[in-house]
């Protein structure tokens, strides 16, 4: 009998060849398509970067220029996925509501040739152009108004912020946002980016690979820290109640938010980027008490567990941004989706190009040969 190897989480297995992007953890170097995130987050557009990572290279102004045309033209949702919201609970999590509303894309553009670069362009701006609506109507819906329609005269930062207050955003908070989403967009094979592939090699619609992505994505473990990061500073409240806060979760063996990585050993590079933008956001619009106490916590788990590599991972210091930007807590793990559908859409396509099933084994510890027992005899 061949007996194979376990590894729990699947730590250090590879789940596919991948040319999307790299990260050291040793270094806290992270890559999209070889150029490192510190260039793009100074550089580059969040539509720029997901043309660079889903079509593998950056794209020459006109293809710039096009792609941007079909996603502004495309962000409007059907009246039926607006009603369809609509009925959602006002008290439902927005990432529920999201892989819903994501999922029911499905229903109106049914799986065609998975093939077809027509079929795979459209998905793609689809799915870029309408999260953002998607998850801006929830949010007013849920308050019991309309939804704000999406102005084509706005960059794609800048409408989502519109959609969202009905005020043109100032453009160092639009900019910001931005570089959030570039830093966000993609991460080599994250949980929710492995469901995501695992989904599209049964060769089922990109709806359903996005919508069980955002699924995996919610989760406190995933893309869910962020909130739990804000929640925890307030619970925190002050500076001097850092330090007995931390030594009770040590103590409770309890997971310290935002921080750690399977594979970072180091402070991960976005979180450094999301430091300096909420610096920025301060230093324009006023400090935050919260910031205080989120670098003495980075400094006194540092202290406490930088031994074990554990340091500030993407979640830690993205909440304090969006804060800051006036966005609720629970749509915080909504926007990582926002920007991570680039990412699965790329991971789709990558998957598809040379598809085979996910189909491994397990380690069966259960029993053999058990006889039957009545029901009456149990
Ligand atoms: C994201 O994978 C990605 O790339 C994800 C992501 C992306 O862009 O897609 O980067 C986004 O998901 C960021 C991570 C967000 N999650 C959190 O912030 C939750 C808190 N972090 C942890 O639960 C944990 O660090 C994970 C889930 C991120 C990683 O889990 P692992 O690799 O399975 O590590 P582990 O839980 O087995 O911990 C290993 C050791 C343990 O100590 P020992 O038992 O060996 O002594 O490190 C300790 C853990 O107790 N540890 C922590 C800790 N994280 C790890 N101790 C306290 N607080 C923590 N946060």
């Amino acid at each position: 009998m061949m007996v194979c190897e376990y590894k729990p989480g699947l730590e250090g297995i590879a789940a596919a060849q991948s040319s999307i992007s790299n990260v050291d953890g040793q270094k806290g170097i992270l890559e999209y398509r070889g150029i490192r995130i510190e260039e793009l987050a100074e550089k580059s557009t969040f539509l720029e970067t997901a043309y660079l990572l889903i079509w593998g290279q950056l794209p020459t102004s006109e293809e710039l220029k096009e792609f941007e045309h079909e996603v502004r033209h495309h962000r409007r949702i059907k009246y039926r996925i607006r009603d369809m919201m609509k009925c959602f609970p006002e008290s439902g999590h927005p990432m529920d509501a999201l892989q819903a509303s994501a999922a029911a894309l499905g229903l109106f553009y049914s799986r065609r040739d998975l093939h077809n670069p027509i079929y795979i362009r459209d998905a793609v701006v689809r799915l870029l152009a309408t999260i953002p609506t998607m998850v801006a109507a929830f949010q007013l819906m849920r308050k019991g108004n309309d939804p704000v329609r999406p102005r084509d005269d706005l960059d794609y930062s800048a409408n989502f912020l519109y959609m969202l207050s009905e005020k043109e955003p100032d453009p160092l908070a639009a900019r910001i946002f931005d570089v959030c989403l570039i830093l966000h967009a993609e991460h080599t094979m994250n949980a929710s980016t492995f469901s995501a592939r695992v989904t599209a090699s049964t060769l089922t619609d990109p709806y359903a690979v996005v919508a069980s992505a955002v699924g995996t994505l919610g989760g406190p473990l995933h893309g869910g820290a962020n909130e739990e990061v804000i929640q925890m500073l307030e619970e925190i409240g002050s500076i001097a109640n850092v330090r007995p806060y931390l030594e009770d979760c040590l103590e409770r063996k309890a997971k310290i938010m935002g921080f750690g990585h399977r594979v970072y050993k180091v402070k991960d590079p976005r979180a450094t980027i999301l430091q300096d933008l909420a610096q920025q956001l301060f230093a324009k619009f006023g400090s935050d008490k919260y910031y205080d106490i989120a670098v003495e916590m980075e400094r006194v788990v540092e202290e406490k567990l930088g031994h074990k590599g554990i340091y500030p991972n993407v979640d830690f210091y993205s909440g304090l941004v969006y804060a800051k930007l006036g966005i609720p807590t629970d749509l915080f793990t909504p926007i990582f989706a926002i920007a991570r559908v680039t990412g699965w859409l790329a991971h789709w396509k990558e998957q598809l190009a040379e598809n085979r099933i996910f189909r491994p084994t397990q380690v069966y510890n259960g029993l053999h040969e058990i006889a039957y027992t009545a029901i009456e005899e149990r």
